[in-house]
């Protein structure tokens, strides 16, 4: 994350469609817009941080490991900061709602090791952008889930359905912080009462703060989402993130649509 763009406190999920949706669309656009190209020249640093390279790592095996041409969807690709860690990709959608950040994503870090020789950028909302079922051998998103997106049922489904059978998933999300007794009770405070406000006031407040709202997850809910979503084969893990631009701790998942291609 580059700047100060996260609300810290979990919010409820607005339901497509929704006013709430639409309003968030707009701020996530807004957000992103202003900090795009300070986002691409921050690049530079986090390429070079342990954070990146374990997950280019993580994603480098993954891709790596069909052995074939693939297909593959980066589910808000922002500036395109981990297309150079992709191999046996033919074609690539990456999709962003921000058109400053897909703007950056046409001239990506690392950009002379980039395999992929079909790019595809498309600027719509993750939620409910329409692609074909089966179309894709990996779907991956990195840096999203968390600041702006919740990750819903919803949207872990539509992975699934994106997926051709033996497809693998790969995405991280912030984790509900727990450590802190004081911080946890702010948070749950105003995570029960913020729903409770006016949508006028709960406008203004959001207007005022212009920063994103924040959904976070904890472990056990994650592992409910994969449940109820159709994935039978997952891992989840806990990781502390810190590079020279953010702190903070992500729960990661990799998971593989049963079946065969
Ligand atoms: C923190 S950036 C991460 C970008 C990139 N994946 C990376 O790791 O550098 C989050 C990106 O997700 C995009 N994004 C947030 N919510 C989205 C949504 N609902 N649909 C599509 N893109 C979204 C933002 O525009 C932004 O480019």
């Amino acid at each position: 994350m580059t700047g100060r763009l996260t609300e810290f406190a979990s919010h409820t999920e607005p339901s497509a469609g929704s006013a709430d949706f639409r309003a968030l669309e707009l701020r996530l656009v807004e957000s992103y817009s202003k900090v795009a190209k300070q986002y691409r020249r921050d690049d530079a640093l986090e390429v070079n941080s342990e954070n990146h390279r374990r997950l280019g790592g993580n994603l480098k095996r993954l891709s790596g490991s069909f052995g074939r041409d693939i297909q593959a969807l980066d589910a808000g690709c922002g500036t395109g900061r981990y297309f150079h860690c992709l191999k046996n990709v033919h074609k690539l959608v990456g999709v962003d709602i921000s058109s400053e950040m897909l703007q950056a994503a046409t001239d990506p870090i690392s950009k002379h090791e980039i395999s992929v020789s079909d790019i595809q950028l498309l600027q719509d909302n993750i939620y409910t952008v329409v692609l074909p079922n089966g179309s894709f051998d990996l779907v991956y998103s990195l840096g999203m889930f968390g600041h702006g997106a919740p990750l819903t049922l919803e949207v872990c489904r539509k992975f699934y359905d994106l997926l051709c059978p033996g497809g693998r998933l790969y995405f991280n999300v912030l984790e509900t912080p727990k450590s802190r007794p004081l911080a946890r009770t702010k948070e749950w405070l105003k995570k029960s009462a913020y729903p409770l406000l006016p949508q006028g006031v709960r406008r203004k407040l959001e207007a005022r703060a212009s920063v994103l709202p924040c959904f976070t997850m904890t472990l056990p809910r994650l592992e409910e989402l994969m449940n109820a979503s159709g994935f039978s084969d997952f891992a989840l893990s806990i990781n502390v993130c810190r590079t020279p631009l953010w702190q903070g701790i992500h729960l990661e998942c990799m998971a593989t649509k049963f079946g065969r291609r």
